[in-house]
C-alpha cells in the first residue's frame, strides 16, 4: 500500500486540515493538563537533516518522545547520506526501520524521489521550495488567536522563499489572500510554488502598500539556508523591505505580526516588531510541537476521534 506522505501544504484537503486543527486543539489541552497520551508507543521517527534546524528538530523529536514514541536524528555530515548514497536506497532501507521520516533538504525533487521509494509517511520538514509544517503552525495560531483565516489579508514581505510559497499554497486552499511585495528581480514564481493559479495573492511594489489593511503580517530571513553566497547582493536589495512600526501601523490595529524564526533584527524585522505587542512569534513557535503532533498521529493512525 502507497503510504501518505505531507510534502507540500496542499497535499491535505481543507477538510483533513480542519480535522487536523482540532486533533492539534485536543493534543495542545491534554498536554498543558500534563496529561500523557501515548498513541505513537514503539514507533519511531527518523529525522534527517542536511540544512541546520532547532525548532524543527526540537519539535519532532520533543513531540514524538510525548506521543511515547521515539525518534532518531540522522545528517548528512555523518550518515552515508552525505557521501553519496543515492536518496532511493536511503529511502529503501530508512524506510524498514522506522514508522516514519521526516526530512530537511535543498531541493524539494530530493524528497519527492525519498518519498517515492518509502514505505512509510514522509514529511518535509523544509526545502527550498516549501515549509509545510511551518505554515501548519502558523495558520492554527492564527486561528487560536483571532478564529478562522477564510477571507482574511496576509501580507508577506520580503523574499518570495520556501515559507511565502507555503502561505501561497495555503491561501488557495483555505480561501484568503496574500499580498506579497518583493524588491525586483524577487518575485513569486507561480510555478515553483506550485500555485494553481494566481487569484489569491496580489503583488505590490510598495510593501507599505502590501501590509496596508491586512490581518496578519510575516516575513522571513532575506536569505534562506542553501543561498549564503548571494547574501551581500540580498542585503543590498532588501534593505527597504524591513517590517517596522510604520508598516505595522498601516495594517489593521488587531493585526498580528509572525515570523517562522530564526529572526534577523534590523534585517527583515525591527526589534520593536518582534518585541511589540502585535508579535505573536512565541506562540507560533510553540505550535510547531502541537501541530506536528496532530500530523504524526495522522499519518501513522489516522483520523481520531476527539
Ligand atoms: N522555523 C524553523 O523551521 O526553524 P528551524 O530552522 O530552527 O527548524
Ligand atoms: N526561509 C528560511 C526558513 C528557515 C526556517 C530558510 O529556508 O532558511
Amino acid at each position: 500500500m502507497t503510504p501518505r506522505h505531507y510534502l507540500q501544504f496542499r497535499d491535505f484537503s481543507r477538510e483533513e486540515l480542519d480535522t487536523l486543527f482540532e486533533r492539534t486543539r485536543w493534543i495542545k489541552d491534554k498536554f498543558k493538563r500534563y496529561e500523557a497520551y501515548h498513541p505513537l508507543h514503539d514507533r519511531t521517527l527518523v529525522m534527517i537533516f542536511e540544512k541546520a534546524s532547532t525548532r524543527t528538530r526540537l519539535s519532532f523529536e520533543a513531540g514524538m518522545q510525548q506521543l511515547g514514541g521515539s525518534a532518531i536524528y540522522l545528517n548528512t555530515r555523518d550518515s552515508q547520506l552525505g557521501r553519496g548514497e543515492p536518496v532511493e536506497d536511503a529511502a529503501q532501507v530508512i524506510s524498514r526501520m522506522s514508522d516514519v521520516v521526516m526530512i530537511r533538504t535543498f531541493e524539494q525533487e530530493i524528497i519527492e524521489r525519498f518519498a517515492s521509494h518509502s514505505r512509510v509517511p514522509v514529511i518535509n520538514g523544509l526545502t527550498n521550495e516549501y515549509h509545510p509544517c511551518q505554515i501548519l503552525a502558523d495558520i492554527y495560531t492564527f486561528i487560536e488567536q483571532r478564529g478562522p483565516i477564510q477571507g482574511k489579508t496576509v501580507a508577506w514581505v520580503g523574499d518570495s522563499n520556501n515559507v511565502c510559497n507555503t502561505w501561497l499554497q495555503a491561501a488557495e486552499v483555505f480561501d484568503f489572500n496574500v499580498h506579497v511585495s518583493t524588491p525586483p528581480g524577487y518575485e513569486v514564481e507561480p510555478e515553483r510554488a506550485g500555485l494553481y493559479g494566481t487569484d489569491h495573492f496580489e503583488e505590490f511594489a510598495d510593501p507599505m502598500d502590501a501590509t496596508r489593511g491586512a490581518d496578519l503580517v510575516t516575513t522571513d530571513v532575506w536569505t534562506s539556508m542553501g543561498f549564503e553566497a548571494e547574501n551581500e547582493a540580498r542585503c543590498k536589495a532588501f534593505a527597504d523591505w524591513q517590517v517596522d512600526g510604520e508598516m505595522m501601523k498601516a495594517a489593521k490595529a488587531e493585526a498580528v505580526f509572525m515570523h517562522c524564526l530564526p529572526a534577523h533584527r534590523g534585517e527583515e524585522v525591527s526589534a520593536e516588531v518582534i518585541g511589540g505587542p502585535q508579535s505573536v512569534v512565541w506562540d507560533e513557535a510553540e505550535n510547531r510541537l502541537h501541530v506536528q503532533k496532530a500530523l504524526l498521529e495522522f499519518l501513522l493512525i489516522g483520523r481520531v476521534k476527539s
